[in-house]
């Protein structure tokens, strides 16, 4: 898969860099390429912002820079994401669909928007990573193209695709590394047993007592 982040702030995404996000790219599962939109400003000092037509706080990021950007990276195969709070709600299945794109451009906004006319025309996913406003679209697009690749055959292990939180409406039951005693505090005896049945049993339990506590709201969507 290939992505394609349009932004104003390229360094801010050294993290998509790192660790398993950087072995794919090495692996060539992924490429990412982070594109400056302030590149593509034809105005004499680069600039990409404006005020909003009707007054309003703040400045807007004009259409211009922004569609010359998508012209330069977009062909037949293209799949256009606009994180946004006034997005639908990102999950898990958004994010599974989304890696089954062969091309993604993400457009990250910054201050207090983008030019309406740019959504118009591309018409790209409007996308929310929840109920509260950051100052840019750079985390959010992080957050989803981490969570996106994850579904990318090979990115990660099918076990842990399987086992994490959210893939059976539960949340991940809590898990132990050596020692076995850390600083008076011990690993549940029943994971040192050896008795595969049990682990599981007590997992499982463990996954069912936590989404009840925490997040009942997962349990009633599998009832509905
Ligand atoms: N941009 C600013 N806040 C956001 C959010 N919550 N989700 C997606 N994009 C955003």
């Amino acid at each position: 898969m290939r992505i394609d982040i349009l932004t104003l702030f390229p360094e801010s995404f050294s993290y998509l860099n790192s660790s398993i996000l950087k072995r794919a790219q090495e692996n060539g599962l992924l490429e990412i390429n982070l594109i400056d939109i302030r590149d593509f400003s034809l105005d004499k000092h680069k600039k990409c912002d404006d005020y909003p037509f009707g007054g309003g706080a703040g400045m807007l990021m004009s259409a211009q820079p922004i569609y010359d950007a998508i012209k330069s990276v977009q062909d037949d195969n293209s799949f256009i994401v606009f994180p946004s709070p006034s997005g639908e709600k990102f999950n898990v299945d958004i994010a599974k669909e989304l890696s089954k794109k062969e091309h993604l451009i993400f457009i990250c906004g910054h201050y207090e928007g983008i030019d309406q006319r740019i959504i118009d025309i591309f018409s790209p996913l409007e996308v929310s990573i929840g109920d509260y406003v950051l100052t840019g679209g750079e985390l959010p697009t992080m957050v989803i193209v981490d969570c996106l690749s994850r579904f990318i055959d090979g990115v990660i292990s099918r076990e842990s695709l399987l086992e994490e939180s959210f893939s059976s409406n539960n949340l991940e039951y809590p898990q132990y590394t050596r020692p076995a005693d850390f600083k008076g505090y011990k690993v549940p005896e029943v994971l040192l047993s050896g008795n595969h049945a049990e682990i599981e049993r007590y997992r499982k339990e463990q996954s069912e007592l936590i989404t009840k506590k925490r997040r009942p709201d997962l349990l009633e969507k599998i009832k509905n």
